[in-house]
Order: structure tokens, then sequence, then C-alpha cells
């Protein structure tokens, strides 16, 4: 796409949008041209939130606010054409106010627990709010996904957001300033591309990924465990029952975790107290950008491949859904009716020498990119 005719498209995008849709829901208005555009959608802490909406050439369209950084709606056609959300959301921003847990959000500064909430770095013991019974969970009592973010719209060639925020030193008792600027691009072959960045004027434990919940056929009515899932990891990491790991790396082989070849997610499932809610250590070498799982829904025909730069994946069946919180349309959110695959370094890492690190050090540039990638097969 050339720059001039971007300019014009993100403003009759905005005009488009602006009219006939709040950029949500799940229209399938041929009118809807490919840009950003913005709305208002309310105020929290005297800050203003707004909705963003990314749309690509192919009329797919992703919807993020700017309060926690969270991923509201992806919204792709399955394969008989009919749009709908592949994440679970709300429409406004009222229900986000509620604290589900962590629906699309950023989550940091530290994403996963950190056991008995503290950790000692370089000789000093840091405690943290203990939000997750004994231990720390998503950053804290206040963690990312419940801060306002600085938005920009670069005037790329595709669709993207920026988000900034600068984490104060001793803000959810974590070291230093932390400035994290995260990326949304929703590129042309339908990935939803999240780059993270963020520099540390002090050494500090960061652990940055997104939350969205999952349901590739569009509908919470359906269960997520016979959706299929492949994740490339040969091991994962065991845990207590307050979910840290005990610090071993074990082979999934002849175990309910051994997702190495396409299985039914509910296949084993029972086998797993409480589902699966754990992290494999992926196989890949390096931190270059590469194929971590594929997720896929007979229903709709849609497929989602998750590449990342990260050394970790929790997946997480959506074992704490209870039906409290309501879906877009008006469905609850019930046990196993969504799920993430949050790309990570492991739980506890803090605490664990034998886990890749996650301090960032002064002058260090802390960067990871992730891609959920939706087709239809
Ligand atoms: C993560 C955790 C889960 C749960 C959810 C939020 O995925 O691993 O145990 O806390 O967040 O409910």
């Amino acid at each position: 796409m050339k720059p001039i005719k971007t300019i014009f498209s993100f403003m009759l995008l905005g005009l488009v949008l602006g009219k006939c849709d709040n950029g949500t829901g799940s229209s399938n208005s041929p009118s809807l041209k490919a840009g950003i555009a913005k709305s208002d959608w309310g105020i929290v802490e005297g800050k203003k939130v707004y909705l963003f909406t990314l749309v690509n050439d192919k009329r797919t369209k992703v919807t993020i606010t700017n309060y926690g950084g969270t991923v509201t709606s992806f919204i792709t056609p399955d394969k008989n054409g009919v749009k709908s959300s592949i994440i679970i959301g709300f429409d406004s921003l009222q229900p986000y106010l509620q604290q589900p847990p962590y629906f699309g959000a950023l989550v940091g500064r530290y994403a996963n627990r950190i056991g008995n909430a503290k950790f000692t770095l370089d000789g000093k013991t840091y405690q943290l709010a203990a939000n997750n019974g004994k231990n720390t969970l998503h950053g804290g009592l206040k963690g990312f996904d419940k801060v306002v973010w600085d938005a920009t719209t670069p005037s790329d060639t595709i669709p993207s957001l920026v988000l900034h925020y600068l984490s104060r030193d001793g803000e959810e008792g974590f070291p230093g300033d932390l400035d994290v600027t995260v990326k949304y691009t929703l590129t042309e072959d339908n990935g939803l591309k999240i780059e993270y960045n963020a520099t540390t004027d002090k050494p500090t434990p960061v652990n940055l990924t997104n939350h969205s919940y999952f349901n590739l056929s569009g509908d919470v009515t359906n269960s997520i465990l016979n959706e299929t899932l492949m994740i490339d990891a040969d091991y994962y990491t065991p845990v207590d029952s307050t979910l840290i790991p005990n610090g071993e790396i074990q082979s999934v082989k002849g175990t309910p975790f051994d997702f190495t070849t396409t299985k039914k997610i509910g296949r084993d499932i029972d086998e797993v107290k409480g589902g699966y809610d754990h992290n494999w250590v992926l196989n890949k070498k390096g931190d270059s950008l590469q194929l971590a799982a594929e997720l896929s829904d007979s229903i709709s025909g849609r497929t989602m491949e998750v590449f990342t730069t990260q050394p970790g994946l929790q997946f997480y069946t959506g074992n704490f859904l209870d039906g409290k919180f309501i879906n877009r349309g008006g469905k609850p959110i019930n046990l196993h009716t969504a799920l993430c695959l949050e790309t990570q370094h492991f739980p506890d890492s803090p605490n664990k020498t034998n886990f890749p690190s996650t301090i960032l050090k002064p002058g260090e540039i802390y960067h990871e990119v992730t891609i959920y990638k939706v087709s239809i097969r």
C-alpha cells in the first residue's frame, strides 16, 4: 500500500467506523477500509481510554484498548465466511473495570507467578504483594493490565498501535524505572503481531505477555476441549499445588502434557488435576521467532499458529472460568470455554537459578515478539 493511500484509508476508516460500527461487533460491513480508527471509550483515573480498531486489506479486524493494553476482539471469517471474534471480551470499558481474569490484557511487570511473593537480586530481597494465595500473580495487585497506557498510531503501511507505559521504581515492589513499549500490528496474512520492548535503570525481573483467551469457534457455548492443539515442546515445568514450578524440567513423553503431535485438548485433561495451567519448555533454539503451537477448531475451520521468540508457553484451559463474566453476545464464559497460550519466560524464574534468566539490566534492551496467525484449513 502506498503511503498516500494509507493516510486516506486511515481517514476513511475513521469516518466509516465513526458512523456505523463502534469497531467491536461481528460486522460484515463491506465498507470497512484498511487502516486504524480511534474512538473514545471512557476515563480511568483521569486518563482518557480509547478503543482502537485495526483493519487489514482482508477486512480482518482487531480491537484494542489502551486500558491494560487489552485486545478486546479479533474478528476473522470462519470457513463459511461468517465473521466472529476468536478472542473473548466486552464491547464496553465497564466490565473490564470489574477485574475479569486478565481477559486480553498485557501482563507485567512479571507475567505468571513468583513464589512466596519475593525474590532476591544482588543480595537484596524484594517483597511483592501476594495476590494469589502466598504468591504474586501477573505483576501484583495493580499490574500492567490495570493501568492506562499512552497510545500512538504510527502511520505505517500496515495498521499498528504503539502503547507505552513507564513503571516506576518500587511499583508493586519491583526495582527500577521500567520503560515499556508494546507494538500491536495486524499483518496482511491475519497475524496479530505483538512486539515488546523495555529498558530499565536498575536490574529487575521482566516477563511480559498477552493474556488473550481464545475460542476459535467464535462461540463460547462450544467447549475448547474439542479443539486440537500441538505444542512444540518435549519438556514442561511441573508445579506444586500453588502452581509454582518445583524446579524440574520434565519430559512430556508418556504424560498428558505431550502435545508434540496434535491431539484433542480434552483427550487427557482428566489426568491433570484442575486442568492444564502449566509452562511448556519450547523446543526452539535461541531467541529467533519460531512456531510454538498450533490450535485448530473443526466447527469453524479456523487454525491459529503461535510464533514466538520466548522460551516458554503457558497453556491454560480456563480452569477458573465460572460463568461470572458474560462474553459479547450475552453468553456466560464458563469453565473450559476459552483458553490462553501465553508466550513467556518460565514462572518463578527469579527464584530458580536453572531457568533462563529474566533479569533485565541497565543498558540492555528487552525485546520479544509473538504472532497469533489465523487461517482457514
Ligand atoms: C494465568 C494463570 C492461571 C490463572 C489465570 C487467570 O493463566 O496461570 O493460573 O491465574 O492466569 O485466571
